[in-house]
């Protein structure tokens, strides 16, 4: 009888990590236009949702030229097979206004806009009219996402997909595991993923996951520095792309995701974290309340041309400013393994791994912010910090208990053969 529950159990298990056939993407924005085009590159049936039907005729015009710029790499030699995949990658999305049409499907990813009670009243909704077995999935960028499922019935079939912006191109999804989630969910949500060509990191439902997490007090201490007068946006850009080999500066990232996004992710994190990091910017509030929003308003940190990248610059000046590169990346390292308010390593919210997966996947970092401690040597970064911190007196470059402990241990990183890593070959 045992050995019958257990053939079962893993039947229906294995059986529904092989259902996500259909999806439903709610929301035709920036995010959710890119979702429903990945699911569909990926030979899944997939509807867009949304309330306002100029979106979605905006949704299916960027999706199409984006299969375009897929096809010319995938089928480059091979017109033919290039016209068949955008094709047939189009013919497999369906667009409604109409939620109630669309809530019968495998998942339903929401990509609505960033609010919680919006949010919850989807969910809330879709509870109601979905199929026992359809599992649902919040793409919030700092939002709980306990709070989001709260009022579901659910919650074991609910849980994080965390994609980056632009969709088809950043190869990262982070999968948000809430206490509640079933391990069949969470599994079904790692195999969704890697069928649309992700790579899938795990985090708990901790304020910012990974990325955002990290992005935040890196995006902060950008904008103060050229706040204060320190060094112009152009140098700090300049110097994180060449002293870092980030593939966009701050600025231009900023502009990039929107600084009302960012204005609205520091606050949820300064909200739920009360870390300093993340208190309020001047600067970045008066542009918003002026509408400089970035890219999408054609004006916010450069000016752009028809939204295209007028302001590109250089890659090669010679000026660029080291010392932000130095403060940027310390204060990502340092939330990515500090005691008190976080997160990563010390607290597990995600493993070493997947943290510096996750910024090199979803931010083209070319190592992670804790492969960069070990290579530039904890002993150093430990120096380092502490003068910042003497000199500045800012909490995001205080001491570290986990990188104390190995320092003392004398793991300094690779030079030594261990380090956060251990790159010890095992006999
Ligand atoms: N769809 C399909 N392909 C696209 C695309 C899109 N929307 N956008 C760009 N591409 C392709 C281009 O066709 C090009 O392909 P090729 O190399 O084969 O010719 C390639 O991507 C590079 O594009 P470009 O040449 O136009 O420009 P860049 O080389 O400057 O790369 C970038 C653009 C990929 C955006 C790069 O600058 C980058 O990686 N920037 C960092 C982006 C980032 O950090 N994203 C995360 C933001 S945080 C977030 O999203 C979380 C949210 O919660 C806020």
């Amino acid at each position: 009888m045992n050995k019958l529950i257990g053939f079962t159990r893993k039947f229906s298990s294995s059986a529904a990590l092989n259902s996500v056939k259909t999806v439903t993407v709610v929301g035709g924005g920036l995010m959710g236009s890119g979702i429903a085009q990945v699911a569909a590159q990926a030979g899944q049936n997939v509807t867009i949702v949304d309330i306002k039907p100029e979106l979605l005729d905006h949704a299916q015009k960027s999706i199409q030229n984006n299969l375009q710029r897929v096809a010319k790499k995938v089928h480059k030699d091979d017109p033919i097979k290039m016209e068949q995949f955008v094709k047939e990658s189009i013919s497999r999305i369906k667009i409604t206004t109409n939620v109630e049409e669309a809530a019968n499907v495998d998942l339903i990813v929401e990509a609505i806009v960033e609010k919680l009670e919006p949010k919850q009243e989807l969910f809330n909704k879709l509870d109601k009219i979905s199929p026992e077995h359809t599992i649902f999935a919040t793409n919030t960028s700092s939002i709980s996402v306990n709070a989001i499922g709260s009022g579901i019935k659910r919650k074991d079939r609910f849980g994080g997909l965390h994609f980056f912006n632009p969709v088809p191109v950043m190869r990262l999804l982070e999968v948000i595991k809430t206490e509640s989630m079933s391990e069949e969910t969470y599994k079904i949500m790692m195999e969704w993923g890697k069928s649309v060509g992700k790579t899938c990191i795990t985090c708990k439902d901790t304020p910012g996951f990974v990325v955002n997490r990290l992005l935040g007090p890196y995006s902060a201490e950008a904008l103060r520095l050229y706040e204060r007068g320190d060094a112009s946006k152009e140098d700090i850009d300049i110097g994180m792309k060449l002293g870092a080999g980030y593939p966009m500066g701050p600025f231009e990232l900023a502009d990039y995701t929107g600084l009302d996004t960012n204005k609205y992710v520091l606050e949820v994190l300064h909200k739920l974290t009360n870390n300093p990091v993340f208190r309020p910017i001047p600067l970045l509030d008066k542009m918003v309340s002026e509408g400089k929003l970035g890219v999408k308003t054609g004006e916010g940190f450069y000016k752009y041309k028809k939204y295209k990248g007028e302001a590109r610059l250089a890659r090669t000046s010679t000026n660029a400013f080291q010392c932000c590169v130095v403060l940027c990346q310390s204060s990502q390292a340092n939330i990515a393994c500090e005691d008190p308010y976080c997160i990563l390593v010390t607290k597990s919210d995600a493993s070493a791994k997947d943290i510096d997966t996750a910024m090199k996947l979803g931010a083209g970092y070319p190592m992670g912010p804790l492969e960069l401690a070990d290579f530039t040597g904890l002993d150093t970064k430990q120096s380092v910090l502490a003068t910042l911190y003497k000199e500045t007196q800012n909490p995001v470059f205080g001491p570290i208990a986990l990188l104390d402990k190995l320092v003392a241990e004398g793991k300094f990183g690779r030079k030594t053969g261990e380090g956060i890593y251990n790159y010890l070959e095992k006999i």
